[in-house]
């Protein structure tokens, strides 16, 4: 028996969820396949798409951890089994290339050895692997990989997740500028602390954001779309970010920001239409930098 397992990239923070916030995106999304095998324990066969960067060590890659942890818990870490890990987006995006891995990696094994656990119990063994890569507790990428749509996290300590529905127009244009940000750099240039004044926006804003979800409010979803507290520390990393602000908050998108750590940066627009203006306006900016770039335009 094989299992081939998708599981998608994803948009965290969504500006002002700082850790508690994301969105899964249609694609891109890492692959990976589980067969049983004679050979006891977890192996893994074969890697690609990943430059040769990661190791075949179940123990050092985010899928292996994941699956490992799972099967500890069920007590059956002599089980055979084979896994290919099949990368399609790169480390250090901004879009939850570990998280994505760490996600597939619990979920295709748990369905080979005959779902024992449900999707949602499977988030503190995603979780695990995950955090091995950056070392950091959030479920603002493993959340809505494996839950699917938007989900938020009251608490990461707690693992206490909600999905929040999406409105029925409601679509996302993220760009990925070729160059690499680590999350651990990203998170260690952002202040241990803030400001009153912008805890209050912050939360404002996190607050209009879920309720004009929640309400298709779209006009309330755009006034609440602001990150005071991430996003003016991390946009120094990322290449002429205020002008691919500017160009996508031009071209009609509702809200602008970092996607995740970055350097991906997302816009949340109003129809598929607008979304793919929104990404061509943005794709522009950067590639007259020139830094590469690819754009993914998804509904939510
Ligand atoms: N919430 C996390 C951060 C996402 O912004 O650091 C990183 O993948």
């Amino acid at each position: 028996q094989e299992i081939r397992v998708f599981a998608p990239a994803t948009v965290a923070n969504v500006a002002c969820g700082y850790d508690v916030l994301g969105f899964a995106i249609d694609s891109p999304g890492d692959e990976i396949v589980v067969r049983n095998s004679n050979k006891p324990g977890l192996q893994i066969t074969k890697i690609t798409g990943d430059d040769g960067k990661l190791p075949k060590d179940p123990t050092k890659n985010t899928a292996g951890v994941a699956a490992l942890d799972l099967l500890k818990h069920l007590g059956m870490l002599d089980r055979g089994i084979e896994m290919e890990i099949h990368k399609k987006m790169p480390f250090g995006s901004g879009l939850g290339s570990s998280s994505a891995s760490a996600v597939a990696g619990a979920f295709a094994v748990n369905k080979l050895i005959g779902e024992p656990l449900s999707k949602r119990q499977l988030l503190p063994f995603a979780m695990a692997g995950e955090a091995s890569a950056d070392g950091a507790w959030h479920a603002d990428n493993v959340g809505p990989c494996l839950l699917g749509g938007i989900v938020f996290i009251r608490s990461n300590e707690e693992l206490d997740i909600a999905q929040i529905p999406a409105p029925k127009n409601l679509w996302a244009a993220v760009v990925h500028p070729d160059i690499e940000i680590l999350t651990k750099v990203a998170r260690e240039i952002l202040p241990k602390e803030i400001p009153l004044e912008n805890a209050t926006q912050q939360i404002g804003n996190l607050g209009g954001l879920i309720l004009g979800l929640i309400q298709e409010d779209y006009g309330l979803i755009s006034r609440s779309i602001h990150d005071v507290i991430a996003e003016p520390r991390r946009q120094k990393l990322i290449p002429d970010f205020y002008k691919a602000k500017r160009a996508a908050l031009s071209a009609g998108a509702l809200g602008f920001s970092i996607s995740g750590a970055g350097p991906s940066v997302f816009a949340l627009c109003e129809g598929e239409e607008s979304a793919r203006k929104v990404g061509a306006a943005i794709e522009k900016v950067f590639k007259e930098i020139p830094v590469n770039c690819q754009l993914h335009i998804s509904k939510i």
